[in-house]
């Protein structure tokens, strides 16, 4: 049998096994070290966190209206080479979720930096842990620069129907 094939049979498998549907919790409020003290200690109340936008370096992604069509043909573009062997543009999971409905579910700044910060997010953010089991892969590092982490998120706007 060739390697190809024992992949793919091994994908099968997988998606066979797995059922990481799109039910990721919009804003998952998890409580961190800040919420859970002991009973008197006041330190740390102001602390607010906000697990929506994920870990890494978007804090503030500014979105395009309309879609921009030249992001919207790169995105297409990397999904093509390093995204399609594991997310479907429909709801159905493949390896990784469907990818509709994923910008109405997940913030931009989210998005963004699970693309380009996949480690610190899988390790860091409960609401990803939850589809990590479901799915049993972790998503591998695409080594996706800050630019074309945009045009993926407007090509997935617009598989939203985002115009
Ligand atoms: C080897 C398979 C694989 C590849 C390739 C891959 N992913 Fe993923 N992706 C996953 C899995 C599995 C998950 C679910 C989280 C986990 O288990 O790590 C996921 C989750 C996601 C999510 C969160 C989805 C949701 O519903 O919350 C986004 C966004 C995402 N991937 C984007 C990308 C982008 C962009 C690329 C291409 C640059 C890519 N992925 C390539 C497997 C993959």
């Amino acid at each position: 049998m060739k390697v190809k094939q024992l992949i793919s049979l091994s994908l099968l498998g997988l998606v066979i096994l797995g059922s990481c549907g799109p039910e990721a919790p919009k804003d998952a409020y998890v409580p961190t070290k800040a919420t859970l003290k002991e009973p008197g200690d006041n330190s740390g109340v102001a602390v607010k966190t906000d697990d929506s936008k994920g870990k890494g370096k978007f804090t503030n992604v500014a979105l395009t209206n309309p879609l921009d069509q030249k992001m919207v043909a790169g995105g297409k573009a990397q999904y093509a080479v390093k995204c399609g062997a594991c997310h479907k543009l429909t709801e159905e999971k493949l390896v990784g979720p469907g990818w509709k409905g994923v910008t109405e579910r997940r913030k931009p700044e989210w998005i963004m930096n699970f693309i380009t910060n996949t480690d610190e997010m899988i390790d860091k953010d409960p609401s990803v842990q939850a589809l990590l089991e479901k799915c049993i892969v972790r998503m591998p590092n695409q080594h996706v620069s800050d630019d074309d982490a945009r045009s993926l998120l407007e090509f997935m706007r617009n598989n939203d129907g985002v115009k």
